[in-house]
């Protein structure tokens, strides 16, 4: 039997969706057929669309609170209700923690778990209103559960995260589902400045189990899972689409034994 999923009807916003991981997103979830809203500081350089549907665009920077406010209250106004919130605005630059400042380490973690914790406040306001509830997906990495030289502040923020989406999926049952998909390396318009050409990027590509990057629209499909009917019972977990994961380090050491 084939499994579609219809999420026709429902509103849903996407932070950080007018390119990359975002852009995926937002155009899986065009294409199950949401309304779909996508938030950034600035307009997507191409509109986000699929299946002839288009993303609304509004303007914010969510590092100021009361601009993040202003969004909600707007989406509110403007579509009547929120029916998934995806947290996917993030990331980093690499830096090692003692060439950058403190500052750096605080703007990092301001982004990538306090921006979702204020973000995800709002949502629920909206969400405890409406009949049906809410899901809201937290963008998590696998940097969260390893050791992550250059972007230390981001992995311990992402492992925060996870935290926080557990916690809230306990405060907010039975109206609002809360999950984290943990993503490990996608094929993005950026992937060339962390890997190089695309010699460099297969190489990376190589080290996954599963031999490639993901595409932005795989994450894409783990949100609208999580967004739909089908998901009715999952709240509180971790999804990880990260190709398998890593190999552990020692499978590539002399005399190893894979099933030790
Ligand atoms: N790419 C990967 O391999 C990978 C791996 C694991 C996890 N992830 C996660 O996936 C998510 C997206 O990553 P990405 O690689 O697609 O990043 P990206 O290309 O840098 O996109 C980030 C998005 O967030 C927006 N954004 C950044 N700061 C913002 C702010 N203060 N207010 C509002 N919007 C803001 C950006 O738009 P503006 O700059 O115009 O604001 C952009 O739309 C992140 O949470 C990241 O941690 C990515």
């Amino acid at each position: 039997m084939a499994v579609t999923i219809d999420l026709s009807g429902r509103v849903a916003l996407v932070t950080g969706g007018t390119r990359g991981v975002g852009a995926g997103i937002a155009r899986a979830l065009l294409a199950a057929g949401a309304e779909v809203v996508v938030c950034a500081r600035r307009p997507p350089d191409h509109p986000v669309a699929a299946d002839g549907r288009t993303a609304r665009f509004l303007p914010v920077d969510l590092r100021d609170p009361a601009a993040a406010e202003t969004l909600f209250a707007r989406l509110g106004k403007d579509h009547g209700r929120l029916d998934t919130l995806v947290n996917n605005a993030g990331g980093t630059p690499y830096r090692l923690l003692a060439d950058a400042t403190s500052g750096h380490a605080v703007r990092v973690v301001e982004l990538n778990l306090l921006v979702p914790l204020t973000a995800s406040l709002a949502a629920y306001a909206l969400m405890r209103e409406q009949r049906g509830g809410g899901s809201i997906v937290m963008i998590g990495s696998v940097s969260g559960s390893r050791p992550s030289p250059g972007s230390a502040a981001y992995g311990a923020a992402k492992a925060g995260l996870e935290s926080l989406a557990r916690s809230m999926a306990v405060e907010w049952a039975p109206t609002v589902r809360v999950n984290t998909v943990v993503l490990g390396m996608v094929r993005t318009e950026r992937t060339a400045m962390h890997y190089g050409d695309e010699q460099g990027v297969a190489a990376v590509g190589r080290t996954v189990p599963l031999g490639r990057l993901a595409e932005p629209a795989e994450a894409g499909d783990a949100c609208v899972f999580l967004a739909s009917e089908l998901a009715a019972y999952i709240s509180g977990a971790s999804l990880h689409v990260h190709g398998g994961g890593e190999r552990p380090a020692f499978l590539g050491a002399a005399n190893a034994h894979p099933t030790t």
